[in-house]
């Protein structure tokens, strides 16, 4: 598939098959998201990858409920890793790294949409209830979870803003 038309195929999937993923295939899909932009290059983003039924379920839980997370064959999730962007400060722990894992999570969900698979950003979850389950040392903090899986479902495209409300001319 060409770039265009991955960006123009994705979308937020809450329905998965019970079909196993390829360790390999969930290995290229982080690949792809550590060939995102980050600040400096430092890559101050970790990737913790969860297969386990009762983990996952837990994660579902610190995740408001959101049952879909569990029903996932693999929940990857994609922490910020503040001590690799500690050369930047207080800008580093406080905006480069939530910035450098946003861009791999997207590439991420492109990576996925490429190989036929399907995912949602989950970012509404308790963080220090996904650290404790996961055993996240303090300089971890988990920014997203990616639940990963083949779609049950045909999704609807999600309507956008107009263009002409968004973009701003030469000053605000
Ligand atoms: C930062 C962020 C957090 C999100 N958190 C959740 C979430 O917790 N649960 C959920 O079902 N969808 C979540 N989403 C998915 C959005 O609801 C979805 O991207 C939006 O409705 C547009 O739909 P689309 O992805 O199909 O284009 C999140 C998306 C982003 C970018």
């Amino acid at each position: 598939m060409e770039l265009i038309d991955v960006i123009k195929a994705r979308r937020s999937v809450r329905r998965f098959r019970q079909k196993k993923i390829e360790d390999n295939m969930i290995r290229e899909i982080i690949e792809f998201g550590n060939l995102a932009p980050s600040a400096g290059n430092l890559q101050p983003r970790d990737f913790v990858v969860v297969k386990e039924p009762d983990t996952k379920k837990k994660l579902a839980r610190a995740a408001l409920d959101q049952d879909f997370v569990a029903e996932a064959p693999v929940v990857v999730v994609v922490c910020a890793n503040l001590r690799r962007c500690a050369p930047y400060g207080t800008r580093g722990r406080e905006l480069y790294c939530i910035q450098d894992s946003a861009a791999a999570i997207e590439n991420m969900l492109l990576a996925i949409v490429d190989k036929g698979l399907a995912c949602c950003w989950v970012g509404a979850f308790d963080e220090n209830a996904v650290s404790g389950i996961l055993d996240m040392p303090q300089h971890i903090r988990p920014m997203a979870l990616l639940p990963i899986g083949y779609s049950e479902v045909k999704t609807g495209f999600a309507s956008r803003i107009d263009l002409d409300e968004l973009i701003h001319h030469e000053r605000w």
